[in-house]
């Protein structure tokens, strides 16, 4: 017999179903909850609220384990690649050989943007910050694609997914060319995707580019590691906007507009920022964290903490090793590094921080290899955007096949006024 929760509110009582994911994680169905009471819930930051079931990625914070379609984010990490990652997201399943040659060709034809396009650029101040940038142009596509505007799910989805992926990076590569004031770089499709980024970015025609095989390697890693994290803030974005019916363009607009905040993706680039701080103050560490404990001081410790991982953060071991790998093959001594590893040390033997739970998530080590690899610091917000994308789109297109899909519309507890009369 299934499982029920019995919820007694004074005389009232009512019987509520409870549902258990594949990893045996129990909920309890709320949804009759209003209807059989008059109560809701009140649950902010959706710290206990599931807004959807979801088969795309199971996350385990307190044994710290991260899976993509039940795959391990180790073995992805170690022997897949960004491409085929995206193909296990969206499709559900690792794509036969036939079948990733069919989505690599599709990446690569759709690399392009529309030449108008390139005009939007001129709009745009050189002081921009690219995810305005790339969130603009992202929505931008849509103009130019207005049969994919309706969200029926048809043909014309995969194309405009392929697109989505393709052209973002182009998007990318385009925005930091624009803040450096280079001339854009238009793919060469005889690289792999992350070679073809590299080219976009670091290419100038006065200069032959060779794209090192090692530094292609690591931006495959990472943008694995980015790949999906089930509902995290900029996804759930994504299916609020998706929700309403509006189309894919807006949605992962909407995303990236969400990834772009400090708590979430702009982490990266402020990890980036702490450090380069810590730097100026004498390398003054222990200072720095004594600080991120004071509440009063406002500052917290980036890179460091999660809502669902108590434990620690796998994608940041992994990035972490990689990190060493990159910099001892390109030869580099990065004194953040050393702060980095400091600043770690000391926090995680700090009471304050086991208390909390709080571990280095997998902002803390990007930036120092997006560092390493050039891509400068107001970029790396938009290279988790990158990485994120196919996790975007498969939970788009998952929520537009689930029967219990209906616009997102959270309730409140009314805590103003009560009705009074206008001034006569
Ligand atoms: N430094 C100092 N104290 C912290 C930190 C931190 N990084 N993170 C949490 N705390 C404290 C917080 O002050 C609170 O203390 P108390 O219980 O005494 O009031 C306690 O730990 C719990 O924090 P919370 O804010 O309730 O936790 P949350 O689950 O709402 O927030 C978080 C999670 C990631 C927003 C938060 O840990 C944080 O602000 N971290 C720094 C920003 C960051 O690195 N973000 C990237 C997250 S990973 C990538 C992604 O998802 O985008």
């Amino acid at each position: 017999m299934s499982k029920k929760a019995v919820l007694r509110i004074g005389d009232q009582e009512v019987e509520l179903p409870v549902v258990i994911g594949s990893e045996d994680e129990p909920a309890v169905d709320i949804r009759s909850l209003r209807k059989e009471t008059g109560y809701v819930t009140l649950d902010p930051g959706y710290v206990n609220t599931g807004s959807t079931r979801s088969a795309i990625t199971f996350i385990d914070g307190e044994n710290g384990i991260l899976r993509y379609r039940g795959y391990p984010i180790e073995e992805l990490a170690e022997r897949s690649n960004f491409v085929e990652t995206s193909y296990l997201l969206i499709h559900g399943e690792l794509p036969t050989p036939e079948e990733y040659e069919q989505f690599r060709q599709r990446l690569r034809v759709h690399s392009m943007i529309h030449e108008d396009m390139k005009h939007f650029y001129d709009g745009f101040p050189s002081s921009s910050h690219p995810m305005a940038i790339i969130s603009a142009m992202t929505l931008g596509l849509s103009t130019f694609y207005p049969e994919a505007i309706d969200p029926t799910l048809d043909e014309e989805t995969d194309l405009t997914v392929c697109r989505l992926l393709s052209k973002v990076r182009t998007i990318a590569a385009f925005s930091f060319k624009k803040s450096v004031g280079q001339p854009f770089v238009y793919p060469d499709n005889s690289l792999t995707y992350c070679g073809n980024f590299l080219h976009m970015m670091f290419k100038v025609p006065a200069e032959s580019y060779h794209v090192d095989p090692e530094v292609e390697r690591a931006l495959n890693l990472l943008l694995i590691l980015h790949a999906d994290h089930e509902q995290n803030c900029s996804t759930s974005t994504v299916r609020m906007v998706g929700s309403a019916q509006s189309n894919l363009f807006a949605c992962i607009a909407a995303g990236i507009c969400a990834l772009w905040g400090t708590l979430h993706g702009g982490a990266n680039q402020a990890v980036l920022q702490q450090l380069s701080a810590i730097q100026k103050n004498d390398n003054d560490v222990k200072k720095f964290v004594e600080l991120a404990k004071e509440k009063e001081s406002g500052v917290r410790l980036m890179g460091f903490g999660h809502r669902v991982y108590r434990n620690f953060d796998p994608r940041a071991t992994i990035i972490k090793e990689a990190c060493h790998r990159l910099l001892n093959h390109l030869g580099i001594e990065d004194n953040l590094l050393d702060i980095a590893l400091e600043l770690e040390e000391v926090a995680v033997s700090d009471p304050y921080f086991i208390d909390r739970k709080l571990y280095p998530n997998v902002d803390f080590y990007s930036g120092i290899m997006y560092r390493a690899i050039g891509i400068p610091t107001n970029m790396f917000t938009v290279m988790f955007a990158l990485g994120r994308l196919p996790g975007w789109i498969a939970h788009w297109l998952e929520m537009q096949e689930d029967p219990d899909n209906r616009i997102h519309r959270p309730r409140q507890i009314y805590t103003g006024e009560l009705s009074r009369p206008y001034p006569q």
